[in-house]
């Protein structure tokens, strides 16, 4: 490797405990602070390369192959800046184990994108996944349709949640009964994960469900890992303390997958305050623009023009993977220009085959007190106003979608109209999106053709 300078350092004894990265770029006389990688190895040893540009400035494209989960329950999602693979682990075949896992990162730091390729690998791999993208679906959208159940909002979230730890109940008892102590994929039952983008809506002080949302995840956390009921959240932080109080993700993560992305300034004491980063104070930071050389600008001398945009998206720290110091990135996941619709890379990852599993029926786990005050909800108390005929009444949501739609389909906002003019209970927005992605899951519907139509399998 010519054109890299590296420099080995001895350390005081454990490690640099405060790392200053500018200190040591200006002792190095390096203007571009991406250039210069430090990595803290064990004991007294670190490693200082100084490149011509970032390493990580390049990554390639995501491959199918990267994200087919090996014998050893690997998928691999990028590169570290030496350009190793940066694996991360949905299965431990040793013990039979799911994981837990967190994704941290400021706004934009791609997290997302990195639950979009977990979404992908999961398909890839036969691995059911149950997924709520709580920023209204918006988060992950080509998702709709390529896993088992999908839902966005925080009342659907929390039937789903109940829904997965009650499967980690019922297996458990059926592998006792079968006088088994571990979980094997596919014997008899596929390994599953519950995923949640944008945890922080659900867990934050003063949301609607948050002491709920808590509960069912450590509870998931605990009793579903030995069963093959993995837990993965992606989560903004800064709200760290209060991502579900006391011990929530602390007790969770212990033994789990923790990613964080590029975190904002307050966030890194939090992190290291709830005991999750460790070493935090030694981590190289990863800055939003790499490439940017800061410092005074001559009269007659500007700036080059794209010289603010955000280029370090995907860039982060595998804290618990084997070299939780070594700065990593992420593949490029899907285009990286804007798409008006559904992105086709990402769509052509996921590829045409349906998902793994069957959807958690949602309802099933309403209360009889939420079903009954679920309809009325939007208009206060009191009977609803358009008295169903009975068969309407009857039917399920899935059937009064079907019923309504014509040959040619119609848009979502449409279909919401349409039935809630048909005379039975009033069906919210999530219900129906929910609804729609399982009658395409199981064929009943087409597949999403990136206009936002809904449109029914031609005969049905
Ligand atoms: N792995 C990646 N590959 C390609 N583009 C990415 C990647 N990660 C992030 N980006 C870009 O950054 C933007 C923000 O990423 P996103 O995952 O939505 O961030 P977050 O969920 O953390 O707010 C994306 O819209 C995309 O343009
Ligand atoms: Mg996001």
């Amino acid at each position: 490797m010519k054109d890299v300078r590296e420099y080995v350092l001895r350390t005081p004894p454990g490690g640099v405990k405060r790392y200053d990265h500018d200190a040591l770029c200006d002792l190095l006389d390096v203007d571009d602070r991406s250039r210069v990688i430090f990595e803290q190895g064990v004991g007294r040893e670190a490693i200082v390369r100084v490149y011509p540009s970032n390493p990580l400035m390049n990554m390639r494209e995501v491959s199918v192959d990267d994200l087919l989960m090996d014998e050893r329950g690997y998928v691999t999602l990028g590169t570290y800046y030496d350009g190793s693979p940066m694996r991360f682990r949905l299965f431990d075949p040793k013990t039979g184990n799911a994981q837990r896992g967190a994704i941290f990162g400021t706004t934009g730091a791609g997290k997302s994108r990195l639950v979009q390729a977990i979404l992908v690998a999961c398909k890839r791999s036969g691995i059911v996944v149950h997924l709520a993208d709580l920023k209204n679906g918006q988060s992950v959208p080509e998702a709709n349709g390529q896993i088992a159940t999908r839902v966005t909002t925080q009342c659907e979230a929390i039937l789903m949640l109940r829904g997965l730890v009650a499967e980690a109940e019922r297996r458990m008892k059926a592998y006792a009964a079968l006088g088994r102590s571990g979980f094997v994929i596919g014997d008899p039952d596929p390994l599953v994960y519950g995923i949640i983008d944008e945890a922080n809506r659900l867990l934050e002080k003063g949301a609607p469900f948050r002491d709920e949302a808590a509960r069912l995840i450590k509870e998931l956390g605990r009793t579903g890992r030995s069963v093959g009921v993995g837990v993965i959240l992606a989560a903004q932080a800064g709200h760290l303390d209060e991502l579900g109080g006391s011990d929530t993700l602390r007790a969770m993560l212990k033994e789990g997958e923790v990613i964080l992305l590029r975190w904002s300034s307050g966030m890194m004491q939090q992190l290291v305050g709830d005991g999750l980063i460790p070493r935090g104070e030694a981590l190289q930071p990863i800055p939003k623009v790499v490439g940017q050389v800061r410092r005074i600008r001559r009269y007659n001398e500007t700036a080059a023009e794209d010289y603010d945009d955000v280029n370090s998206q995907g860039m982060l720290y595998h804290l618990t993977g084997a070299r939780p110091t070594s700065m990593a990135r992420t593949y490029v996941v899907g285009s990286v220009a804007p798409c008006t619709g559904h992105d086709p890379l990402i769509l052509a990852l996921y590829g045409d085959s349906s998902p793994p599993g069957q959807a958690i029926d949602l309802e099933a786990y309403m209360t009889s007190e939420e079903r009954g005050s679920a309809d009325g909800e939007d208009d206060g108390a009191g009977a609803p106003p358009n008295k169903p005929t009975p068969d309407v009444a009857s039917m399920t949501t899935a059937d009064r979608i079907l019923e309504a739609l014509p040959p040619d389909g119609m848009t979502e906002a449409e279909l919401l109209a349409a039935l809630n003019d048909d005379g039975g209970r009033e069906v919210r927005r999530g219900t129906v999106r929910t609804t729609i992605s399982n009658l395409r899951n199981h064929g009943q519907l087409a597949r999403p053709d990136g206009t936002g139509r809904v449109i029914p399998v031609p005969g049905d």
